[in-house]
């Protein structure tokens, strides 16, 4: 039976308290779609599923559907321009600017299944080799925690591999296991994989030179985007690199951020930190 406007409300509810993740009217036909296979795996119906939902007495349950709501849509080399950024700009300016200490933290903010640090660990064993000697972390953070565990692992079936890996690439950095392939140790080495809620109070994650934070703050409200921008803001060093989604932007959100364009692509930095590269692009 279709889920009632009622039934709605409760899901609606629930993720936006426990994931700030906002599910607009019209949208019932994605929780019947997300949550059909709960219900069947439990043996009821999703009606029956969300009555257990309302009562709140089932943490599991509501862990369990905030699992199914979130999008984990991603892909190895994700829209590309972002990765040509990285390599041609972002990391030449940062390898200069930071010879000394040789440290390079990197954030990737709903990192999903792995397929985006992944790509971004390939770029810098790939360009750059003096990245050997340095200490290299990519903090990869996501709210579901089978997306966690996936990204530990970094297992990748043949049609995920499809999805933007060059065979190259593949074969210098990728195991076979069975029907799927396994990342390299060279590359899981420089990953820092941990389960967080970005709408949640964040621990301590130290300072980041670059943050990605793309194809999430879609999902939120206003508010949300502008606590989560402020909160990089606050994180990302003063010469640092912030990167979003090709439908994501901070402008009308936060006014501390300027956009920078390089080539075709770009990225964000808080204003006035921008000047060096400027000059060098230019
Ligand atoms: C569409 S994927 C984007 C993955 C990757 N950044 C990319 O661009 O390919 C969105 C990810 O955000 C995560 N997410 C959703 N709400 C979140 C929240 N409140 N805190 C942290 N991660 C969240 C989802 O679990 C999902 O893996």
């Amino acid at each position: 039976m279709p889920i009632t406007s009622l039934e709605f409300d409760v899901v609606r509810k629930m993720i936006y308290e426990r994931a700030a993740i906002v599910l607009e009217p019209g949208k019932e036909y994605l929780v019947e779609a997300r949550l059909g296979p709960l219900a069947r795996a439990d043996g009821c119906t999703i009606n029956q599923l969300i009555g257990r939902l309302r009562n709140g007495t089932e943490r599991s349950l509501s862990d369990r559907v905030v699992e199914a709501l979130t999008t984990n849509e991603t892909a190895f080399f994700r829209d590309v321009k972002p990765f040509e950024t990285l390599k041609s700009t972002v990391l030449p300016e940062i390898i200069a600017r930071k010879s000394a200490s040789r440290q390079l933290n990197i954030w990737c903010a709903a990192s999903s299944s792995g397929q985006e640090p992944y790509t971004i660990a390939m770029t810098l064993k790939e360009h750059f080799p003096q990245l050997l000697n340095w200490q290299v972390r990519i903090l990869c953070t996501d709210i579901s925690t089978e997306m966690v565990t996936r990204t530990k692992l970094g297992r990748y079936s043949q049609l995920e591999i499809g999805r933007g890996l060059p065979a190259p690439m593949l074969l210098k950095y990728f195991n076979r296991v069975g029907l799927e392939w396994e990342a390299a140790p060279e590359l899981k080495r420089w990953l820092d994989v941990r389960q967080m809620n970005l709408a949640a109070p964040w621990p301590t994650l130290g300072k980041q030179d670059v943050v990605f934070c793309r194809n999430v703050l879609i999902y939120f409200d206003v508010d949300t985007k502008r606590s989560i921008l402020r909160r990089i803001r606050d994180l990302i060093t003063p010469e640092g690199y912030l990167f979003l989604g090709a439908a994501e932007t901070t402008r009308g959100l936060d006014d501390q951020f300027e956009s920078m364009h390089i080539g075709s692509g770009g990225c964000y930095r808080v204003l006035g930190a921008g000047k060096t590269v400027e000059r060098r692009v230019s």
